[in-house]
């Protein structure tokens, strides 16, 4: 495994922000030029004393939002690993999770293989439907999962926050405990360039219907739970940065 670094890749800057806020990190700069993607990386040491770098899609230049989805998220990996040649990708966000498979606000999962996509559909002969659905590997470890209390689940992803029939169909189909919009593109970059990627997901809404979402839909689900996932991820993603520092 290569010596170098840490990375810890978020979508979103308010996922990052209190892992940011508790430790010790600076801005640093891309060798490539970044500002046309709105990339932001930081260099530091988390709460623990632990050297990570910590990488965030950012700000899409245009349209001001945080840059989610796989496009921005393949494209970043892709990037970091180029430049810093990570020894492990972490790939810590927020998720929608599901009752049927025991799913509650405020869980949080460490992936199982494979991760997948949910939206993406070839019926073409040949090795097309397993090339667009990922099929990817990710690194899991038993003696983590049980000592961190996560749940441990298929993470699944696609480039829409909501949850048509069509993709819930194969969202059961594939297995899917966590429903998300990166981890299948990171994955297909770590694979390539041969970086254990770990996924750390806490859930921000219940994807099936459900009592516990209280007949609110994902996004307004995601809007009043998001502090609180985002806690809960951090709590835990720091322990598993320890893990992987020791
Ligand atoms: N992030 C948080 N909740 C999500 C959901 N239901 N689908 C995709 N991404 C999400």
């Amino acid at each position: 495994m290569s010596q170098g670094p840490l990375v810890i890749q978020f979508a979103m800057r308010m996922e990052a922000a209190p892992l940011l806020a508790a430790g010790h990190f600076q801005p640093i700069s891309l060798s490539v030029p970044d500002h046309r993607y709105g990339f932001l990386i930081h260099q530091g040491q988390t709460r623990l004393g632990n050297e990570v770098i910590v990488a965030i899609a950012g700000i899409h230049p245009r349209d001001q939002v945080d840059s989610i989805g796989t496009l921005s998220a393949g494209l970043l990996t892709h990037v970091l690993i180029s430049q810093f040649q990570p020894r492990m990708i972490i790939n810590a966000g927020t998720a929608g999770g599901f009752h049927a498979r025991g799913g509650q606000v405020g869980d949080v999962y460490l992936g199982e293989s494979p991760v997948v996509f949910h939206d993406r559909r070839v019926q073409l002969p040949g090795n097309f439907p397993r090339f667009s659905e990922g099929h990817r590997p990710v690194r899991h470890d038993l003696e983590l999962r049980q000592a961190l209390g996560l749940k441990a689940g298929v993470v699944s992803s696609g480039d829409s926050l909501d949850c048509t029939d069509e993709d819930m169909k194969h969202l059961l189909r594939l297995g899917a405990s966590v429903k998300e919009m990166e981890a299948a593109a990171i994955a297909t970059i770590c694979e390539a360039r041969a970086v254990p990627l770990v996924l750390l997901k806490s859930i921000t809404d219940i994807v099936d219907d459900h009592p516990q979402s209280e007949g609110l839909s994902t996004e307004e689900q995601f809007l009043k739970n998001y502090s609180f996932a985002v806690s809960s991820l951090i709590a835990k993603l720091e322990s598993v940065i320890e893990w992987y520092s020791r």
